[in-house]
């Protein structure tokens, strides 16, 4: 008879979890099993991996087994782990907000760039549907004078979004408020209007991987077409910004053309597309005047 022993060592510890990935289809299985000991360890992979003959404590040990056990549900790594790095930022999540993508570091840097002869100007910028509130408070550090508006449907969206502004230093130069994009926008006068908005078409949401289907339907469902959002901030952004303001979006990789043809019906000049590190079309910067 063969007595099973529970694992004792960080090696054992992350075979098991590997193991039980594997029998559940986590992408990266090894990688995540790292990182989750990782974050209870307080440090690297590589220190993960130079230890693995060491032993867990049995705090370790259980807190392991239970990060273990939610990824093991398809939970995302950023929500078993309360975090996720966005360009320079740690920033915490939870499954009220998207989780920040590197596509969205490089709207935030595109948006940035536009105003680097403007950098230290008490610039207004306005961002739509602000989630984690990554975007606002990256640009807030790019920016360092700019005021900006953060809006969000979700009042646990904000509440996070807060509290992310806090902890990296912003609050004072961001302003967090519950806004519905589809109501009337109130008169303002803005250098820029950021968003990314949510752009999957309804129909495809239920074919999204099983942890994008753990993130909110709110962050990622753009109506039956996808454009619904971005419908309703290129019909309002020309009457909140200044004659020299800019739209920056965010879209999905096969909406350009549709956007393209909405911002020429709102009158914005001929938009510039950026495309993301794998090539694809995904931001789009708008201007009413050259
Ligand atoms: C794609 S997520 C973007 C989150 C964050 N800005 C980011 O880039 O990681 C879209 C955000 O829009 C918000 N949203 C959805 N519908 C909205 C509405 N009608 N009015 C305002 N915000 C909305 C969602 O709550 C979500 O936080």
């Amino acid at each position: 008879m063969t007595v099973q022993t529970s694992p004792q060592t960080i090696g054992e510890w992350l075979e098991e979890a590997v193991a039980a990935f594997c029998a559940r289809c986590v992408p990266e299985a090894r990688v995540n099993a790292e990182l989750i000991m990782a974050h209870i360890l307080r440090t690297g992979r590589n220190e993960v991996r130079l230890n693995s003959q060491r032993r867990l404590t049995p705090i370790q040990s259980s807190l392991f087994q239970r990060l273990v056990g939610l990824r093991g549900r398809r939970i995302p790594l950023a929500y078993v782990l309360g975090c996720q790095p966005f360009m320079d930022l740690n920033i915490e999540v939870d499954d009220s907000v998207l989780i920040p993508r590197p596509e969205t570091e490089e709207l935030t840097l595109e948006a940035a760039e536009l105003f680097t002869t403007r950098k230290q100007e008490a610039l207004e910028i306005l961002e739509i549907g602000t989630g984690s509130g990554c975007v606002s408070i990256a640009l807030s550090r790019l920016l360092p004078n700019a005021v900006i508006e953060a809006t969000d449907i979700s009042p646990a969206a904000l509440v996070l979004a807060r509290k992310n502004a806090g902890i990296c230093g912003r609050s004072p130069y961001i302003w967090f408020n519950e806004q519905d994009l589809f109501s009337p926008w109130p008169q303002k006068n803005i250098d820029l209007v950021i968003s990314n908005p949510p752009y999957i078409p309804t129909p495809d949401l239920e074919l999204l991987e099983a942890e994008v289907r753990k993130e909110p339907f709110l962050a990622l469902d753009g109506g039956a077409d996808g454009l619904a959002a971005i419908r309703a901030i290129i019909k309002e952004a020309p009457n909140v910004l200044k004659p020299t303001g800019a739209l920056v979006l965010e879209i999905g990789s096969n909406q350009e053309s549709a956007v393209k043809s909405l911002l020429a019906q709102r009158g914005f000049l001929k938009p510039l597309i950026r495309k993301d590190l794998q090539d694809r079309d995904r931001i789009v910067i708008a201007k009413m005047i050259d």
